[in-house]
């Protein structure tokens, strides 16, 4: 169990044809990525983090090579398996938090669960005690515009939650967020990542990321760097400072 592979790339390449020539984004990307982990894909701007986490997460397809999610190669999936798989399967977290405004927290958290065929009640009551989870249940009725960056950021945190999914990810979650802001919500992903039974994937360039993680994926130029386990990584950690 604990060494099944709950995302696995092979030789994934991404390019985007920009009229006058091609932009090779993605140069052959191969990873595999167990059950159950926090896994940071680090990498400076421009490195293709998002590209690949798109590519992960099913929201665009790779120009040759494979995503399996599950063992599932996910190009043979129909528009429904993958609106599906979007929906139940994988939880996502933007670096500019992508609430829907006009919406409260408890509304913003329990909309997938609607979409996903959950009943009012049932939403309505799990969404609050996701809310509880991320310290945020007294804000339920709050609309996005009457909350912090760090606490809009928490309550997508508990809609990437919402239909329980195996995987979250989460491209640059820090990004709009200052230090200490930014810390609780590494914090948060790294207590669901120990309390849940759930994999998460982080694309950032943030540093203390680093701590949390229990491997890291370095990306350099649509390429893998290297990939360091937790224990290699405490070494760098330390060079860094
Ligand atoms: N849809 C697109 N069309 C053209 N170029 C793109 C597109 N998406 C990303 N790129 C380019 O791909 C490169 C990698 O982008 P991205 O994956 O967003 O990097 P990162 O997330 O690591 O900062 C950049 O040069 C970016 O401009
Ligand atoms: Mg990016």
């Amino acid at each position: 169990m604990s060494e099944h592979a709950i995302v696995r790339t092979t030789d994934v390449t991404k390019s985007f044809d920009l009229g006058k020539h091609t932009l090779e984004v993605l140069k052959g990307i191969s990873l595999t990525i167990v059950k159950g982990r926090y896994i940071s894909i680090m990498g400076p701007s421009g490195s293709g983090k998002s590209t690949l986490f798109n590519m992960i997460g099913g929201l665009d397809k790779p120009t040759s090579g494979k995503v399996f999610i599950d063992e599932v190669d996910i190009a043979q999936l129909d528009a429904y398996e993958l609106a599906w798989l979007r929906c139940r399967k994988i939880g996502y977290i933007f670096q500019t938090f992508n609430l829907i405004p006009v919406m409260t927290a408890l509304e913003n958290v329990t909309l997938p669960m609607t979409f996903g065929g959950t009943g009012n009640d049932e939403a309505v009551d799990r969404g609050m005690e996701l809310l509880r989870l991320v310290g945020l249940d007294d804000r339920y009725n709050h609309k996005p515009s009457e909350l912090s960056g760090g606490q809009q950021q928490r309550v997508a945190v508990a809609r990437a939650l919402a239909n329980t999914p195996s995987i979250v990810l989460a491209d640059e979650p820090t990004g709009n967020l200052d230090l200490n802001t930014g810390e609780e919500i590494i914090t948060l992903l790294k207590k669901m990542s120990d309390e849940l039974e759930v994999t998460i994937i982080s694309a950032t360039h943030d540093f203390k990321m680093l701590n949390v993680s229990d491997e890291v994926i370095w990306i350099r130029d649509g390429l893998i760097d290297k990939i360091e386990q937790r224990d290699e990584l405490d070494i760098s950690v330390g060079t860094i400072g």
